[in-house]
């Protein structure tokens, strides 16, 4: 943190040819030495302040704090000016600072819940270290008005845009306040890719209808994904795959809307509030093909899902809606390991999902999860079923907590509620015969097992 430099920029380290970010950007780059692979921090770990530091408020040396980290390279020489404040239980520098340079770098995320502390940490970076340089004008209710202006002066009186939604809440977000801005010009298309979950389709379009008042063209494209990803297991080929037929369908869309209106759609908009996302269709008879990148890299909804959240409050989307657990772009295939199209995986996969998150709705702890799904596994396990030997499917249940999905740790249910769910899924759902759980948080691992 260096409240006189904001970067965003990383550097290749020589010692660890990585990327570096943040606090070893500020050490490497100022003259100190960070060394990879030495020390692995994921996940919870304890930190002791080792000098009273402004970052710390009040808090004295020795005083210990949980925090969140995600690293394996450790500062071994701090650049000049630079002194240690804080190390991690395993003796590697946790935090720094340059004082009269007001320099200042943390090696955890205090950024996340799993950080209690962490905020307190901001709020004294910000209003302690950073006080002068701060105006505080910034409301978020200005927002929604600010965004719908830009949105209008993006566009001529006459365009029309194109809007890829998704059942996500970011998605959603966006798409009332570009509806709010300019009406009946706005056409969106949701698609059902065959690899959404029970019913999903059919609520998803009731409630952009009746509740939401979006004009929603709805696609069934279920063969043509499923089609095109018949026998691929990689997951980054399933991505790019699911990303490179969305993008055909809205061309195609985009091509039937041009004979329609005899105007070719200004823009293709997709997925959150981030500028990036708004990304323009070149004009008609331009002669280059129609083409736009949708997003692999899922982090970025994650990260402003709380903020969208807000922002919907503002503009009156129906708390429910809002409060809706994140569903990742490439649906249930980064939740089918392996062929999404082998035997009936998908079936499977929706009707445990299903089971799994109505008990969790039942026992009203829905709103106090952030994610929770089922993962159909690609091996099989032998179980006693009836007098009968089966020889059938495995399913996992995840369910994380988290605030921003960059971090999460595992939901710790009952074990009274583990067991009834178990019990359900293993005697309504044809072909299962063992329930596992992971309780894995992230880091080490990712919040989907794709
Ligand atoms: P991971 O698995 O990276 O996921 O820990 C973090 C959050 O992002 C969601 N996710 C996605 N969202 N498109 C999306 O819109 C994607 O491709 C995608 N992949 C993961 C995931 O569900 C979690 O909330």
């Amino acid at each position: 943190m260096v409240p006189n430099t904001i970067t965003s920029s990383h550097a290749e380290s020589e010692a660890s040819q990585s990327s570096l970010y943040a606090f070893e950007l500020i050490v490497e780059r100022l003259g100190g030495k960070v060394r990879a692979g030495q020390k692995q921090e994921y996940g919870m770990m304890e930190i002791e302040v080792e000098k009273a530091c402004g970052l710390f408020g009040n808090k004295e040396v020795g005083d210990r704090q949980v925090v969140w980290m995600s690293h394996d390279d450790e500062a071994v020489k701090l650049p000049d000016g630079f002194e240690v404040v804080a190390r991690s239980h395993q003796g590697s520098v946790a935090g720094v600072e340059n004082r009269a340079r007001r320099f200042y770098g943390l090696q955890y995320h205090p950024e996340v819940t799993h950080s209690p502390d962490g905020m307190e940490t901001l709020q004294h970076f910000l209003f302690d270290i950073c006080e002068s340089l701060l105006t505080g004008r910034w409301k978020m209710e200005d927002v929604p008005d600010e965004e719908i202006k830009v949105i209008r002066g993006m566009l001529g009186p006459e365009d029309h845009v194109i809007y890829a939604l998704s059942e996500g809440v970011d998605s959603t977000v966006a798409a009332t306040a570009v509806h709010q801005a300019i009406g009946d010009r706005l056409h969106c298309v949701f698609v059902d890719n065959g690899l959404l979950r029970y019913k999903e389709r059919e609520r998803v379009m009731e409630t952009f209808e009746r509740e939401l008042h979006l004009p929603v063209t709805c696609i069934d494209a279920t063969q043509q994904f499923l089609g095109k990803l018949k026998g691929v297991v990689d997951p980054e080929m399933k991505r790019k795959i699911i990303g490179k037929e969305f993008i055909a369908i809205f061309d195609a869309f985009a091509q039937d809307l041009e004979q329609t209106m005899g105007k070719r759609p200004a823009y293709l908009v997709q997925g959150t509030l981030y500028l990036d996302v708004i990304e323009s269709c070149p004009p008609s008879g331009s002669g280059r093909t129609h083409s736009h990148t949708i997003k692999s890299h899922h982090n970025v909804g994650g990260k402003v899902v709380s903020i969208v959240r807000a922002l919907g409050k503002i503009l009156d989307i129906p708390g429910a809606f809002l409060k809706r657990h994140p569903f990742p772009g490439p649906g249930l295939a980064v939740r089918v390991l392996g062929d999404v199209t082998e035997g009936n995986a998908l079936d499977i996969l929706r009707q445990v999902g299903e089971i799994f998150i109505q008990s969790i709705k039942d026992a009203g702890i829905y709103d106090s999860i952030w994610q929770a799904f089922a993962v159909f596994l690609p091996i099989r396990s032998v179980g006693v079923q009836g007098d009968q030997r089966t020889h059938s499917h495995v399913v996992a249940l995840r369910a994380v907590t988290s605030q921003d999905g960059m971090t999460a740790d595992w939901y710790n249910f009952e074990h009274k509620f583990l067991d009834d769910v178990v019990r359900k899924i293993c005697n309504s759902v044809r072909g299962v015969n063992r329930v596992v759980q992971d309780i894995t948080s992230k880091p080490p691992s990712t919040i989907e097992w794709e």
